[in-house]
């Protein structure tokens, strides 16, 4: 019979229970797990833990099982091509559809680079790699990122060279961009920067307004022709590429993204 699985406490901490960190570690099953863990074998961040549903974050806590650190579950990168209307966070307390609900059968936890707005589609990276995710989105490094955007009317060259130049928000002004025309209302900008909803702010203070948005590219990663609602595990080479993208001085002028 299987056992009831107790449900998580609220929050958007990605948690499992001790006995399936466990058995997820490929020691044992989970009947075992729960006896060695009654048995007093495996200690989280130092202490010995005898709960087997005891509520584990896969992020932050050490699990040791006869005194050996659990292996480092090996990386993984993923590349998804997030949908519109999907949230990029673990669990939404409004029930809304999460980017979660796009990889059901994943059992190991991989959290997104940065994040996208509910309404943002496009390139979404997905890893266990906190070291790889930090260099990323480390503002001081200026990973450029480039987004495909439609405004709700004809921008001028005006508009664009604002967007170009820098311009003052809330928030202070923005770094100089690259802008591409693609057609009159249509155009693509690399920023580097990643503040909250920063290429929306940027279009609202022409007086415009973003229709979509959609993220094609960080540094030399592109969303290419990957299906909307689909992932795919990024190269050896893309991964490499990534680790070395950006630089503490680089500008959209100082180096093509
Ligand atoms: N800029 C935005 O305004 N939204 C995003 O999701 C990403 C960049």
């Amino acid at each position: 019979m299987p056992r009831n699985v107790p449900k998580p406490p609220p929050g958007d901490r990605p948690l499992k229970t001790l006995e399936r960190v466990i058995s997820k570690a490929g020691l044992g099953s989970r009947s075992e797990a729960r006896s060695w863990v009654g048995g007093g074998r495996v200690s989280v961040n130092g202490r010995v833990v005898r709960d087997p549903d005891a509520w584990i974050d896969m992020e932050r806590d050490r699990v040791s099982f006869d005194g050996k650190p659990l292996r480092r579950e090996e990386r993984t990168y993923l590349l998804l091509h997030k949908p519109a209307g999907y949230i990029t966070t673990y669990r939404d307390p409004e029930g809304r559809p999460t980017i979660y609900d796009l990889m059901p059968d994943r059992d190991r936890y991989l959290f997104p680079v940065g994040r996208l707005d509910l309404d943002t589609s496009g390139l979404l990276i997905l890893t266990n790699d906190t070291q790889f995710a930090e260099r990323l989105t480390n503002p001081e490094y200026h990973v450029p990122k480039t987004y495909r955007v439609t405004a709700n009317r004809p921008l001028t060259d005006a508009d664009l060279n604002l967007l170009r130049n820098g311009m003052e928000l809330r928030d202070g002004p923005t770094r100089p961009a690259r802008v591409t025309r693609m057609n009159g209302s249509e155009f693509e900008i690399t920023i580097t920067e990643g503040r909250n909803r920063q290429v929306r702010r940027m279009v609202e203070a022409l007086d415009a307004e973003v229709v979509t948005l959609v993220r094609i590219a960080i540094g030399s990663l592109r969303i290419g022709d990957l299906p909307s609602g689909q992932t795919r595990e990024l190269t050896a080479d893309e991964v490499r590429t990534l680790k070395g993208v950006g630089s503490r001085e680089a500008g959209v002028g100082a180096k093509r993204p």
